[in-house]
């Protein structure tokens, strides 16, 4: 995989972001089109994806908490991550990266983050605002936090209404959209919350206001998801209890003030970004290729899973835990795949997979049915109508029916020849270049520079396999 050279500070060039003097990022300042052609041969070799991004952005939140300095290896140089690291320096954190690309924190002790001297600009990172709300409202402080055009039309209510419960008070934007001004409690009531939505986000914010509270913070989750905050939390020293539900959901408990102490955190290659690699190997004819060190977390495999039922010869190899987490290589070779029927309740285990396994049901026989997207909704972009446009403007034909997505697979001939508009979605942009490899027409993707978010060196590293990307 390329590395890039990633500044503690300093004006350069990070991706299509610049970094000021101050080690900030700046909004990408230029759109970078691409025009995708089909892959000239077979993809074949090994590779390693970026680290994964939930977990980054966990690990710089909760070691900035902590006391004693942390050590993270493996962490996403993505341009979500970078924001989150730049947020918590603003609190007070402080945050450098060696020269081998670890990472190292020292943190301020839970109740100690101070009050940042500017608006906290989260970018295009959902994670980032939702995680952070529940840090800065449990701290007596107040802050603003903004975001790029996509991450300003994002629901925070969902956030900010059970927020709201421990004492803090929200100003937001007309339907609670950023820039959101935060006046944190220091003595924050615990929280005892039901999720209306399936949503690790917002679960992890509850969570993470309790950290400060004194008492017990309960959530109770009606379908499990992600539980990367959970695990992270006890690996920092703190006391979370989980309880299957009768119903197959959950129930969090959170024992408040904690003593965090530093731990080195390990971060494994992010199942999501691997997701594009996997499918791209999937449907050109002929490919073989090996992704190693993959997360293996089993709220984040409905993919593979998804895969496998489809005809995927896809197998796991090398299984390990580390850092907490289960990690595996990832052998995948080209496969006819047929169409699938993915019930509603595996969405939260492959909620960011679906445009690229959109693409991958348009390339299969038969018709394909999502379940249940509704969620889809509110990322980076309206996902169910972008990925809807993706596919019918390459010929494949698709139906929303209700909350589901039903897709006609086209047999492995999908038309290509269309304009895709990526509206700042960074999956997206990834979904089309892989549709582009595999489509009968090249295919127009209005800008890709937003891949840099979670997946920096995407276009060199599929390169290196054979893509044969112009990028
Ligand atoms: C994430 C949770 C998911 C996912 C996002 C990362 C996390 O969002 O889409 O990319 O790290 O907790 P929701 O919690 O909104 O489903």
């Amino acid at each position: 995989m390329q590395k890039r050279q990633i500044p503690a500070s300093g004006g350069l060039t990070y991706g299509g972001t610049s970094r000021n003097e101050m080690g900030m990022t700046q909004a990408p300042s230029s759109s970078r089109p691409l025009r995708v052609t089909r892959a000239p041969a077979p993809l074949a070799g090994t590779v390693a994806v970026p680290g994964d991004k939930s977990i980054s952005h966990r690990a710089l939140m909760f070691s900035a908490l902590a006391e004693g300095e942390t050590r993270i290896i493996g962490l996403l140089e993505g341009e979500d991550v970078l924001r989150t690291a730049d947020a918590m320096r603003a609190l007070g954190a402080h945050i450098t990266r060696d020269e081998n690309g670890r990472w190292h924190v020292r943190g301020r002790g839970l109740g100690a983050l101070t009050e940042p001297s500017d608006v906290l600009d989260m970018g295009n990172s959902g994670t980032a605002a939702r995680l952070l709300s529940g840090i800065l409202a449990s701290h007596g402080m107040m802050s603003v936090m903004t975001g790029d055009a996509s991450l300003r039309r994002r629901p925070m209510k969902r956030v900010t209404d059970p927020l709201a419960g421990t004492g803090a008070t929200f100003l937001a934007r007309e339907g609670g959209r950023l820039p959101l001004a935060i006046q944190g409690n220091a003595t924050p009531a615990p929280l005892d919350y039901r999720l209306p939505v399936a949503s690790a986000q917002v679960k992890s914010a509850v969570l993470l206001a309790g950290l400060n509270a004194a008492g017990e913070t309960r959530v109770e989750e009606p379908v499990p998801t992600r539980d990367h905050t959970e695990n992270m939390l006890r690996h920092f020293g703190a006391q979370v209890a989980v309880e299957e539900t009768p119903e197959g959901g959950r129930i969090i408990r959170l024992q408040g003030k904690p003593h965090l102490i530093a731990r080195d955190v390990t971060v494994p290659g992010d199942p999501s970004s691997a997701a594009f690699v996997l499918v791209a190997a999937l449907l050109v004819a002929g490919s073989d290729v090996v992704i190693s060190n993959v997360g293996l977390n089993p709220l984040r495999t409905g993919l593979f899973t998804t895969l496998r039922e489809m005809g995927a010869r896809l197998d796991i190899t090398n299984e390990r835990t580390e850092g907490g987490e289960p990690v595996g290589d990832l052998h995948v070779q080209a496969s006819s795949l047929q169409a699938v029927d993915v019930p509603a309740e595996r969405a939260p285990s492959m909620i960011d997979e679906y445009p690229i396994l959109a693409v991958a049901a348009g390339f299969a026989t038969g018709i394909s049915r999502f379940r249940g997207v509704e969620e889809l909704r509110v990322k980076e972009s309206d996902r169910l109508a972008s990925t809807v446009a993706l596919l019918e403007k390459n010929g494949v034909r698709t139906k929303v029916d209700g909350d589901d997505l039903i897709i006609y697979g086209t047999q492995g001939a999908i038309p290509g020849g269309g304009t895709v508009e990526t509206h700042m979605d960074h999956r997206l942009a990834m979904s089309a270049s892989i549709l582009g490899l595999v489509a009968e027409n090249p295919v127009e993707i209005d800008d890709t520079a937003f891949i840099d978010t979670s997946f920096p060196g995407y276009f060199p590293l599929l390169n290196s396999l054979g893509a044969g990307f112009a990028a």
